[in-house]
Parts: structure tokens; C-alpha cells; sequence
């Protein structure tokens, strides 16, 4: 530990998950030292933590090299969505495989844990329900999808090489669909498409007969998820899903939507696309196993609360 206080870097920190993670750190002891390009994060997300005594702002974008001292860094830079990383592909390849040397070279100079936010997406279109971490994927090297699956796909495979060649203590954590406060409102996913929708008193759409599952796991849950997974051992560093294994159908997530923001909106129904899966859900019993009974808590009626609280109030700000 450097002085008397763990000094923790975030990167990604403006950012959805990121801006959660860095609150969660603040609550204990701890220095946070937030990095972030603003791609697709915002000052806004962290504007409540920038006079914190423990927290420091950095714009940086980490396919340059970064330099500075801490003892445990979250790699969460790049951006999330499709919308989002389709924009820019190459920038996305860049900021996966670029940012994860970068930010390993700095785990190795300053001998810091490192933690990846990896994701589901490394499955790529999988052939096996739920995956489970031995899975290896099934994914497009060539695909529109690519610069973000076989960026995160790299990563890892960096992120166990530098594990293997210089001993580094590595955590892999594989993300899988998370919603909450702070999402961005047009990055295309069911949960703000739906809330949004519904705000606006516009028709929610929904693919094919809504009968199709996910599984959505609240913010709060996955950050105690991270921390508990950056507190274990040097010989844990997963790869480990992460998310929440409760299904509901599209329709039962638009139907609580419209009863939860009182709309008026209609569903609307669309022709399913061909590449819709039928069923997105982790398998997270390494999880449970590995993090000390950890398990998703939040029910999906009460984040979907919290989560439309935090649109309405954002559009009564902007009006
Ligand atoms: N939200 C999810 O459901 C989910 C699922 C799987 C994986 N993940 C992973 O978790 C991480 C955080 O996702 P999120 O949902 O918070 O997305 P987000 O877009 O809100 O956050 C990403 C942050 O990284 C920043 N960033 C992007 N490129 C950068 C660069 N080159 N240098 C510095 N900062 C950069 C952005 O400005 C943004 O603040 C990502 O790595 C994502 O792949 C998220």
C-alpha cells in the first residue's frame, strides 16, 4: 500500500458501471483515481464525487500509456454498446488491446491488481445455454461485432499472459447484461429502450412475440461483485461471470416498465430479427462459490424503480 490509504484507479470511472464503482470505493477508506476520455462517459455521472477529498478526475485516454502509482486498478474503459462501439471500430479495438497493455504494464511497473471488465459478448454467439467460463465461444473474428468481442477476447488473453509470464495478480470478470442509473438513454438496449419508450409516451417495440428471455442484473450488485472478485486471492483471476440468472420474457419487462412509469404507451410488435437469441443467461455458480455466497439482490421491480427515477429526473432536468 502506498501512505496509509489503498489508492485505487478506475478506468472507464465516468462511465456507467465506472461512476458506481468509484462511489462504491469512496465508501471505504480508500483514494479513487477516476480516468476517463469522456468517449462515452460523462462529467455529469461523477459531478457528486468531484469534491470529494479522496477523489481525483484524470482525462486520459489509455491506448497512450498512463503513468502514475496506485495499488489496484479496474479496467473498465470502452465503450459498452453496440450504438456505441460500432461508431468508431477501430478506436474500440484500440482502446480493448492497446488500453489492456497499457494498463497492465502499469499493474507490472507498480505491482498493482488488475482487474478486467470483461464480458458475455466473449461468448459470441453461443452454441451452449447457459455458458458457463470453460465455454470458449463461438464468435465472429470478421463480424460488425467483432472489434468489440475479439477486442475483449485479446484482452483476456493478454491479461492470462501477463499472469503466466510475469506473474501479475489478474481478476477476469465477464459482464453480463447490467442496467441501472447512469445508463445512457439511446445506447439501443431493452431496458432504456423501454423506459425511454415509455417516458416519452411513445409505442414500445418489442421483437417477434416478447417471449424471447433475458436477464438483467442491477448496478449495485454487480459492483459488490467486482470488489469482492479484486479481494480474493492471487491464485482467483476467473475468468468469472457475472450477472444475475433470473429470466423474464421481453414482455414481461415491457408490461412492468409501462405499469412502474404509469404511461400510456402501447406495445408494438416487430418482425424478430434472425441473430435475436431466445435466451441470454449466466451460469454463476463459480460466482457463488468463488465470492463468499455473493448474490443478485435487487429484484427487477426495484431497480426498474430506480432506474426510471433516474430517467424522468434527467429529462425534467434537460427540459
Ligand atoms: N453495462 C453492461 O451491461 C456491461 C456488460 C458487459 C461488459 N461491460 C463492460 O464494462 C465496462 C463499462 O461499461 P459501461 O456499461 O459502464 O459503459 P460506458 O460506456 O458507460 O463506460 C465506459 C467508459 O469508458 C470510457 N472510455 C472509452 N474509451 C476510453 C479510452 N480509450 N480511454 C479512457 N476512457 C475510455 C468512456 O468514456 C466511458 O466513461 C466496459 O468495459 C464494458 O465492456 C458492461
Amino acid at each position: 500500500m502506498r501512505g496509509d490509504r489503498k489508492r485505487v484507479l478506475v478506468t472507464g470511472g465516468a462511465g456507467f458501471l465506472g461512476s458506481h464503482l468509484c462511489e462504491r470505493l469512496l465508501e471505504d477508506d480508500t483514494e479513487v483515481l477516476c480516468v476517463d476520455n469522456f468517449y462515452t462517459g460523462t462529467r455529469e455521472n461523477i459531478e457528486h464525487l468531484l469534491r470529494h477529498p479522496r477523489f481525483e478526475l484524470l482525462r486520459h485516454d489509455i491506448t497512450f500509456p498512463l503513468y502514475v502509482e496506485v495499488d489496484e486498478i479496474y479496467n473498465l474503459a470502452c465503450p459498452a454498446s453496440p450504438v456505441h462501439y460500432q461508431f468508431d471500430p477501430v478506436q474500440t479495438t484500440k482502446t480493448s488491446v492497446h488500453g489492456a497493455i497499457n494498463m497492465l504494464g502499469l499493474a507490472k511497473r507498480v505491482k498493482a491488481r488488475i482487474l478486467q471488465a470483461s464480458t458475455s459478448e466473449v461468448y459470441g454467439d453461443p452454441q451452449v445455454h447457459p455458458q458457463q467460463e470453460s465455454y470458449c465461444g463461438h464468435a465472429n473474428p470478421i463480424g460488425v461485432r467483432a472489434c468489440y468481442d475479439e477486442g475483449k477476447r485479446c484482452a483476456e488473453t493478454l491479461f492470462m499472459d501477463y499472469r503466466r509470464q510475469h506473474g501479475l495478480a489478474i481478476k477476469i470478470a465477464r459482464i453480463f447484461n447490467t442496467y441501472g442509473p447512469r445508463m445512457h438513454p439511446n445506447d439501443g438496449r431493452v431496458v432504456s429502450n423501454f423506459v425511454m419508450q415509455a417516458l416519452r409516451g411513445e409505442p414500445i417495440t418489442i421483437y417477434g412475440d416478447g417471449s424471447q428471455t433475458r436477464s438483467f442484473c442491477y448496478v449495485d450488485d454487480l459492483v459488490e461483485a467486482l470488489l469482492r472478485l479484486m479481494a480474493t486471492d492471487d491464485a482467483t483471476t476467473g475468468p468469472m461471470n457475472l450477472g444475475n440468472p433470473r429470466e423474464f420474457t421481453i414482455l414481461q419487462l415491457a408490461e412492468m416498465v409501462i405499469e412502474q412509469t404509469g404511461s400510456k404507451s402501447k406495445i408494438e410488435r416487430r418482425p424478430l430479427p434472425s441473430d435475436d437469441p431466445r435466451q441470454r443467461r449466466p451460469d454463476i455458480g463459480y460466482a457463488r462459490k468463488t465470492l463468499g455466497g455473493w448474490e443478485p439482490l435487487t429484484p427487477l421491480e426495484m431497480g426498474l424503480r430506480k432506474t426510471i427515477a433516474y430517467f424522468r429526473d434527467r429529462s425534467l432536468r434537460a427540459v
